[in-house]
């Protein structure tokens, strides 16, 4: 049975907090990509951006989502940009339940101001800068995903409530 539940969406949008709370919720594995990550190459992200570049983080996400789609039954935390490849998403869709997160990039900028571990935002933490990546991604968020999650002023636990709904109605639980 294919019925990971992905969550994607841009940096801060709130990803890691709901699935905290999925995972209290339905006691599933959950799986942080960024983190993962970070463990199996013994690195910071920024330190793997500057080491080895982009592409290469790319290639380290792309081979961890064709692992994670194998499987079954998991809740996973996606990096911001793990849409931004057709075959990643081809096999999230193929796998499991794709939920997008949005926030207004004010939001975004309160929760994550004081990252270090976001190179992609490193000497743009701004609300323009914020408001133009997110911009130039929102077609790539909006393709991915199966369902669509507004994170401003709700609280974690309240998405994942409406998550679990979902998934039950689709058939997954
Ligand atoms: C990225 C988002 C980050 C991390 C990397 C690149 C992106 O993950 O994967 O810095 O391209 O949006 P979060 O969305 O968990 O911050």
């Amino acid at each position: 049975m294919a019925n990971n539940i992905y969550l994607i969406g841009f940096m801060g949008v709130g990803k890691s907090a709901v699935a905290s709370e999925l995972q209290k919720k339905l006691s599933l594995p959950l799986i942080e990509m960024d983190q993962e990550i970070v463990d199996r190459q013994g690195m910071e992200i920024s330190e793997i951006f500057v080491q080895h570049g982009e592409a290469f983080f790319r290639d380290l996400e792309s081979d961890l989502i064709r692992e994670i789609a194998q499987g079954d039954g998991a809740i996973v935390s996606c990096g911001g940009g793990a849409v931004l490849r057709k075959e990643n998403v081809d096999r999230m869709q193929q796998s499991g339940m794709v939920v997008l997160l949005t926030a207004e990039p004010e939001t975004v900028l309160a929760r994550v101001g004081n990252s270090t571990h976001r190179p992609l935002l490193e000497g743009k933490m701004n609300v323009d800068a914020i408001r133009a990546l997110m911009e130039q991604r929102r077609p790539a968020y909006e393709d991915a995903c199966q369902y669509f999650v507004p994170t401003d002023g709700k609280r974690p636990a309240e998405i994942a409530d409406g998550i679990v709904i979902l998934r039950e109605l689709r058939g997954d639980a």
